[in-house]
This record gives structure tokens, sequence and C-alpha cells, in this order.
């Protein structure tokens, strides 16, 4: 965690020009915290199976912190959720405009595929990198979660459809953080199917937490703003707070039984990170 910190200090978009806060706005959302939960999924499992691979990593870890925040930024906006809280801290419309957060946004989107592009990794390791995040964090993945959220606001979905709203806007881009870290150390394809089974359903079990959190949590506590998905199809919204909690029990111990049968190496490596997740809805 640290070494990415730093890692990511070092290595913030920045560019020559007489813009009087581009600079600062690129790197708000970036210094303002957060979990990290992508990059650390990425990074454990390089570390686990590749140490040697860890520097490597680090490039591809930031580009999907850096492709996440810009979901967030964009999430955060008035069209979408219109929030002013994100990661403590004023979101960038708030500080800014809403042209900021937009491009910004945007920027941050392409400086993830830029930063793998010019990893010190393998070509057809890098192009790999670049096809997955592509998938799970675009098109087949985060925008088309985004998308059947925003549009069915107000709409209910039934259960199933709910699952796959949180499966892509969620829950892809957390498997495809462990499915990237597989890549670079070359694991195997049914342990890489193996592992993103596994992410799917811990991303699907986050985004239940999520839900959790926006009913459960002041926006002190969460960071953010939350009390914010009366319009949404939230598992919180469809089965209510007692039967989501069940809901994300059950996952729970699912996952924990997916994990045992992981190889040692990796079990060692993501135990923390994975046990951090699993009950945070208690
Ligand atoms: C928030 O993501 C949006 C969801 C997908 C639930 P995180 O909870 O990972 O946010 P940060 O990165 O910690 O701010
Ligand atoms: C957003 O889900 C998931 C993204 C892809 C950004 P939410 O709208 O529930 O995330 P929060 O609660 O604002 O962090
Ligand atoms: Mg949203
Ligand atoms: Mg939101
Ligand atoms: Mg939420």
């Amino acid at each position: 965690m640290q070494r990415f910190e730093a890692y990511l200090e070092a290595n913030l978009p920045t560019v020559e020009t007489f813009h009087p806060h581009y600079n600062k706005a690129l790197s708000a959302m970036l210094l303002a915290g957060g979990k990290r939960l992508r990059p650390m999924l990425l990074l454990s499992v390089v570390e686990a199976y590749e140490p040697l691979l860890f520097e490597g990593a680090l490039a591809p870890a930031l580009a999907l912190e850096f492709l996440h925040t810009y979901s967030l930024i964009h999430d955060d906006l008035p069209a979408m959720d219109n929030a002013p809280l994100r990661r403590g801290f004023e979101t960038l419309h708030i500080t800014y405009d809403k042209a900021t957060a937009i491009l910004i946004g945007d920027a941050l989107n392409t400086e993830a595929f830029y930063r793998i592009a010019k990893a010190p990794l393998r070509d057809d390791i890098r192009i790999k990198l670049v096809e997955l995040l592509a998938r799970d964090g675009g098109t087949y993945g985060m925008i088309l979660g985004q998308s059947i959220d925003i549009h069915f606001e107000n709409t209910p979905l039934n259960l199933e459809q709910i699952k796959i709203l949180h499966t892509n806007k969620t829950a892809k881009l957390i498997a495809t953080s462990l499915l990237m870290g597989a890549v670079i150390v070359g694991l195997e394809k049914s342990k890489q199917e193996e592992l993103y089974r596994f992410g799917i359903d811990l991303g699907l079990l986050f985004q239940i937490q999520d839900d959790i959190i926006d009913e459960t949590h002041s926006d002190e506590e969460a960071g953010k703003t939350t009390g914010n998905d009366g319009d949404k199809n939230s598992f919180v919204n469809l089965i209510g707070l007692e039967k989501s909690i069940e809901e994300a029990e059950k996952l729970a111990k699912n996952l924990e039984q997916q994990f045992t049968h992981f190889d040692k190496v990796l079990q060692d490596g993501l135990k923390d990170i994975v046990q951090k997740y699993l009950y945070r809805h208690r």
C-alpha cells in the first residue's frame, strides 16, 4: 500500500501549461484518498506469485485507480448522482465547474491506457491489459452498468436485473483487477478464470455493502454524499436493509469457501485485503 501511494504521488499526471488549475484538478481526487482496492488487488496477485514483477505492475495498478477515479468524478456530476462530497472533499464540479469535472474525468480515463501502454512490461502483456481494462471498465462493463443505473432510476428492476446492474457497474472492474494481476504473472487460464469469478462475487458483495453504507452511514463517516440512493435500484431499496445484510452475509460465506481453493501463496497475499471487505457491512 505504501509503495503504491508513493508511486502514485510520484507519478501524478502533470502538464506544462498556462491553464491556472488544470494540474491541480487532475490530481485533486487522486490525492483525496480512497481505499485503493483495485490497485491493491492487482498488486497482491503479482506480489504473491512474482515479486520481481511488482515494479512493472505499478503502472497498470495506477491505471486502474485512474479509471476508477474518473468513474467517480463523472458519477458525482449533477447529470448523474449529483453529489457534492467525495473522498472527504468537495467534488470537482463544486470546486471548479461541471465542464472541469467532465474534462478531468476524460483525461484520467485516457491517461489510464497511456500508462499501461508505457509500462515496463512485455508487449503482449500490455496489449492484454489494455484489452481487459477497456472491456470491463468500458462499453461491456462499468459504462453499461452506469447506463442501466441511470436509465432505470425510479423504475424498479427485479433482483436478477439488479445483480446484472451491480456486476457491470462495479464487479467487473474489481474482477479485472485480479485478472490483470494474473496476466502479468502469467497464471494458467483456469486459474485466471477462477480468480475472475471470485472477483465478480467480491465486487457484487462490495456494491451491496456500498448500498448498505448509503443507507446506514452519514456523509462524514463515508466521506461521500450518502442517503443518495432514493431513486436507485439499490439492494436496500429492493429488498430492504435487513435482507440486504443477509444477502451480504451469504455472499461473504460463499467467497470464503471459494478462497480456500486458491494456491497457498495467493491466499496469503490476498488474505488481509479480502478479509477487510468480507464483513464490512456488519
Ligand atoms: C465507490 O468505490 C464506488 C463503487 C463502485 C461502490 P470505492 O468504495 O472503491 O471508492 P474509493 O475508491 O474508496 O473512494
Ligand atoms: C458508482 O456506484 C459506481 C461507479 C462505477 C462509479 P455508486 O453511485 O453507488 O457509487 P457511490 O456510492 O457514489 O460511491
Ligand atoms: Mg452512481
Ligand atoms: Mg454515486
Ligand atoms: Mg453507492
